[in-house]
């Protein structure tokens, strides 16, 4: 292209497709989700995050023979090396959880001898034990933020009850337990998102898996992204009583701001995933804490208003951040873990992208159009104005 044409730019990549996928689709005019074709809602309601992973992984629901085999390999992986238990130990206090899981993961190429080796058969291997440790990382931060120390995995439990084993330092109660085995199914994919695409960016230049989740993990972060749950449940906080929460939301429409956990680039309709938490958070109204009942009566009334101010003018509606806050704060899981979570059970999407990308890999490099000066002479310093 030459510079005098005028290049189409899609800013923030709007409807430009980057790859073909067999991994996830999203339809986001009728907010439907299907991982490897199967509807969300199926998976959340029959399906295990060891299942989801072999799934994602590999294209097809596992045979049981097939689901005890990953079982077994996620549990096999779930122990941490002592350096990186260290790292998370050193930075406790000192960073928030999401600096904390980025720079613990990045350690874990330190302690893999596979980490350079690039052949399929080892990504997949790689990608088992990075599923794995992601957990027990989140867990360790969480466990270490509540001043408790590092607690063995227990190779007999699922992948979510070591999860909260691993955090509590106890076995969780049934309600804990089914609320989280769901949200790690919710959270494991949703095709090119931009903490996915910043996963396969890293990854196109063949850099080695690592440094490809690690670029997720620094995505996922944002307030924008992964980080809105957090934010959304922030806000709750702050709007304190159900009463509070139109004048609330008003003012903060009239001062432009954005109310987290509303809006998504693609789904013009209601998220499903926010529609499953949804009928989950009514579902427990009766079992659950003075505080979830709060947050659920302001959720509700927010979700009213935004809808009836927001949907039709701009397509806005929940999406999965939203109700996510106050369904982790029935499982008793701090604020601070929220998006740590996210990362956790969505890195078997992205090491499932890495592994299909891998298979036909070319370079990310996208255009911008530059609109500064050229030929300018080169001015020594001291003739600087
Ligand atoms: N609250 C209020 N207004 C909003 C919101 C919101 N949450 N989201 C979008 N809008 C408005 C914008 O102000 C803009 O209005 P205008 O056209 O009058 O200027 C219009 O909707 C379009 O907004 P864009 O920013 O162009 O839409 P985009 O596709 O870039 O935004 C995004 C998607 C970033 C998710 C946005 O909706 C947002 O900021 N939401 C809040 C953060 C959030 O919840 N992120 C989580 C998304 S889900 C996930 O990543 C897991």
């Amino acid at each position: 292209m030459s510079d005098i044409e005028t290049p189409q730019i899609s800013r923030g990549l709007e409807g430009i497709y980057i790859a073909e996928s067999r991994i996830c689709k999203v339809n986001g005019a009728e907010g439907r989700l299907y991982y490897r074709g199967y509807p969300i809602e199926a998976l959340v309601k029959n399906s295990s995050f060891e299942e989801t992973t072999f799934l994602l992984l590999n294209g097809k629901l596992p045979t049981r023979a097939e689901l005890d085999d990953i079982t077994r390999q996620l549990a096999d992986a779930r122990d941490l090396p002592q350096g990186v238990v260290r790292i998370i130990s050193e930075m406790s206090g000192k960073a928030e959880s999401m600096d904390i899981l980025r720079t613990a993961t990045s350690a874990l190429s330190a302690y893999d001898a596979e980490t350079a080796d690039m052949s399929p058969a080892a990504n997949f291997r790689k990608s088992i034990r990075i599923i794995s440790r992601m957990s027990s990382i989140v867990a360790t931060i969480g466990r270490m933020r509540a001043g408790g120390s590092y607690i063995n995995p227990d190779k007999a439990l699922g992948h979510v009850e070591n999860f909260m084993l691993m955090l509590n330092g106890k076995a969780p109660d049934k309600q804990a337990l089914d609320i989280m085995k769901d949200m790690f199914v919710i959270h494991a994919e949703h095709s090119s998102n931009a903490s996915t695409f910043g996963t396969m960016v890293a990854g196109s230049t063949l850099s080695d898996i690592y440094s490809a989740i690690t670029a997720g993990i620094s995505v996922l972060k944002g307030p924008l992204h992964g980080g809105a749950d957090e934010a959304a449940l922030k806000m709750m906080k702050q709007i304190g009583d159900p009463s509070n929460t139109e004048s609330y939301i008003e003012s903060a429409l009239a001062g432009k701001q954005r109310i987290m956990g509303f809006g998504h680039r693609v789904y013009k309709a209601y998220d499903p995933r926010a529609k499953v938490l949804k009928e989950y958070l009514l579902s427990l109204q009766e079992h659950s804490s003075e505080e979830v009942r709060r947050y659920t009566a302001i959720a509700l009334r927010a979700e009213k208003m935004m809808i009836e101010k927001l949907s039709a003018s701009h397509g806005i509606w929940p999406n999965v951040d939203f109700f996510a806050g106050p369904v982790y704060v029935a499982a008793g899981i701090p604020v601070n873990l929220f998006t740590p979570i996210f990362a956790a059970s969505r890195s078997a999407g992205w090491c499932a992208h890495m592994l299909e990308y891998w298979k036909d890999n070319r370079l990310f490099r996208p255009l911008e159009k530059y609109t500064g000066q050229i030929d300018l002479e080169y001015v020594p310093i001291e003739k600087r104005q």
